[in-house]
């Protein structure tokens, strides 16, 4: 069988003032009229049905908005945040114990945009094909600029076409080497979606998080053997260690394969990507709510309740909401975490 693993437990910090701790970017509708969770799980359909979908998610995002988001599907509740890693793992060991059987994980974040549904359907079909011979399989994006936010996969110059061999996985590189995989040619960016058995992301977790292997097998003897499930996670995930699928396995990993994908993807990190991606009027406005705009060009201006009103501005985020106003030189979108960084500190 196929499952759908969809990890909604980050904080998308850089999307401020609209996504908060308890409203993180994944719940927020940022283009059309669904969450961007529920886009994802749609995008699913009808490989993997509804029922086999499961969200592993934070505690702290079952409250308000978020919870209605959530209801009605599978969840994997975390007590508390430990990235990506435990959370892959836990969902894989519980999707081998509550099934019996081996079943295919296609592993994805719930808080990017694929504007072809399309065409990543196909790579989606290939992946799990390639994935049934005992691969963990990434989707690869064409890099446009030395983004350091992302993995960088270099693939086997050979092998040209529809699935390739991953020489090597470079996580969140420094400009300057995010530079060098840019102009070789040969690499991809990690999408950040897996697809993979149970089993097979198990045996690599036990071959380089060791202590992660043996702390799941606690867990699972715990709850084959009559505990609930739900218990034994929320007592025992703060053991887990803190560390991401990325680091942990993928770029130590001798199996990994790649589908190249061309799906429109964006991974919508910074209100400069949420502008790159919106539909724009004639003069590269990207407008919407409450605002009134004249003689403005290059603008995102965005308004949930106060008016905005602006004339004669160009290359300006604005973004408001019924308690804080970001205004940003586009560009600068990323420096937003600052932001958010000084108000944690109480700034
Ligand atoms: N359940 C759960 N628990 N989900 C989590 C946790 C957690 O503790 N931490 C993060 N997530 C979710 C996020 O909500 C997101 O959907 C996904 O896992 C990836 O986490 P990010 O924190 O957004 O990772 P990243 O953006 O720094 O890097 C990853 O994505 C890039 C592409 O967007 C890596 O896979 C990079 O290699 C990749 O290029
Ligand atoms: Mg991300």
């Amino acid at each position: 069988s196929v499952k759908g693993i969809i990890l909604a437990g980050g904080s998308g910090s850089r999307l401020w003032p609209l996504s908060r701790q308890q409203l993180p970017k994944q719940f927020l509708k940022l283009s059309g009229a669904a969450s961007m969770l529920s886009a994802t799980i749609g995008r699913l359909s009808p490989l993997v049905a509804k029922d086999d979908v499961w969200v592993v998610t934070g505690e702290s995002h079952a409250t308000g908005e978020a919870f209605s988001e959530l209801e009605g599907l599978n969840q994997i509740m975390e007590p508390c945040g430990r990235n990506t890693a435990p959370a892959i793992a836990v969902a894989a060991a519980l999707m081998q114990d509550l099934s019996g059987d081996d079943p295919i994980m296609v592993v994805l974040p719930a808080d990017h945009i694929v504007a072809d549904k399309d065409a990543f359907q196909a790579c989606l079909n290939k992946a799990v094909e390639v994935a049934q011979g005992d691969r963990l399989v990434t989707f690869g994006i064409v890099p446009t600029q030395p983004e350091t936010g992302f993995g960088y996969i270099q693939a086997e110059a050979s092998g040209q076409g529809d699935i390739q061999n991953v020489l090597r996985f470079v996580e969140k590189p420094d400009l300057e080497n995010a530079q060098r995989m840019l102009d070789d040619g040969n690499y991809y960016w990690n999408s950040g979606m897996f697809v993979w058995k149970a089993s097979v992301i198990l045996e690599e977790v036990e071959k380089y998080i060791p202590e992660m292997t043996a702390l799941l097998n606690g867990m699972r003897a715990r709850w084959n053997g009559g505990e609930l499930w739900q218990e034994v996670v929320r007592d025992s995930f703060d053991k887990m260690p803190d560390v991401s699928i990325d680091y942990g396995i993928m770029e130590k990993s001798q199996r990994v394969s790649l589908v190249p994908a061309d799906i429109g993807w964006s991974d919508v990190g910074s209100w400069d990507a949420v502008h790159e991606i919106a539909e724009h009027d004639v003069n590269g406005n990207d407008i919407s709510g409450n605002v009134l705009a004249i003689d403005c060009h290059n603008t995102l201006l965005r308004s949930e309740r106060s008016l905005i009103a602006a004339i004669g501005i160009e290359d300006i985020i604005a973004v408001e909401t019924p308690d804080a106003i970001l205004l940003c030189r586009a560009g600068e979108s990323q420096r937003v975490r600052e932001i958010v960084d000084s108000l944690k500190l109480g700034k």
